[in-house]
């Protein structure tokens, strides 16, 4: 078993007390750390920022109900990462094939923005996701929050192995792909184009399966 935060984790302060607000706010929602979706045999792990408020966080499956969730499983059932049908609930059915996703950091953050305390502590988690997984061969950071949280969990320098969309670093047995946050913001202001995010995902699976 890899060790999850457990739903009332309060490691950090600031996101306990916005999950308590939301919880006397939201009392359906899920309100806890969204724990990693997929097998620990994958050999592709997505690595996005944190729940949205009323997607994930609600949901409590990564990316599920959020908007940046209809292009990444849109895209992951494109490619053959994942099979069925994603209806934007935990129970649609949809299953991951050979890949698994997980957020930098598990609880939802006011105005999407974790702290760095938040990233770092959290990053135990991400840690045992990564070191749980025997046949990793490639990372899928969506964001430079993710992908400098990869490179901290994998103990490289950023300096060397910097954020940039679509670079793919070797890193002894593992590719790290990055890309843009499939954001809501990216992909209205055009940082992020589909037909973009759609070549990385290529590019992540090629990466994985070769
Ligand atoms: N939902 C998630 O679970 N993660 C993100 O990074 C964005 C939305």
């Amino acid at each position: 078993m890899i060790p999850e935060p457990p739903h009332d984790c309060r490691l950090c302060p600031r996101l306990a007390a916005f999950r308590d607000e939301n919880a006397n706010e939201y009392p359906d929602f899920f309100n806890g750390p969204v724990p990693t979706f997929g097998a620990a045999d994958a050999r592709l792990l997505v690595v996005g920022l944190a729940p949205g408020l009323k997607g994930a966080n609600r949901t409590g499956r990564p990316f599920t109900g959020d908007w940046a969730g209809d292009l990444l499983y849109k895209m992951l059932l494109k490619h053959g990462l994942a099979n069925g049908h994603y209806d934007e609930r935990p129970d649609d059915g949809l299953k991951l094939c050979g890949c698994t996703i997980t957020n930098a950091v598990r609880c939802v953050p006011p105005e999407n923005k974790p702290l760095p305390f938040e990233i770092k502590a959290c990053r135990r988690f991400l840690s045992a996701q990564i070191s749980a997984m025997p046949n990793l061969r490639a990372i899928l950071a969506l964001g430079k929050v993710a992908h400098d949280s990869v490179c901290d969990t994998l103990g490289v320098r950023k300096s060397q192995y910097p954020f940039k969309h679509g670079a793919a670093y070797k890193l002894d047995t593992v590719t790290l792909v990055s890309s843009y946050h499939c954001s809501r913001y990216n992909t209205n202001t055009g940082v992020l184009t589909e037909a973009m995010f759609d070549a990385v995902v290529k590019q992540a699976k090629k990466a994985a399966m070769s």
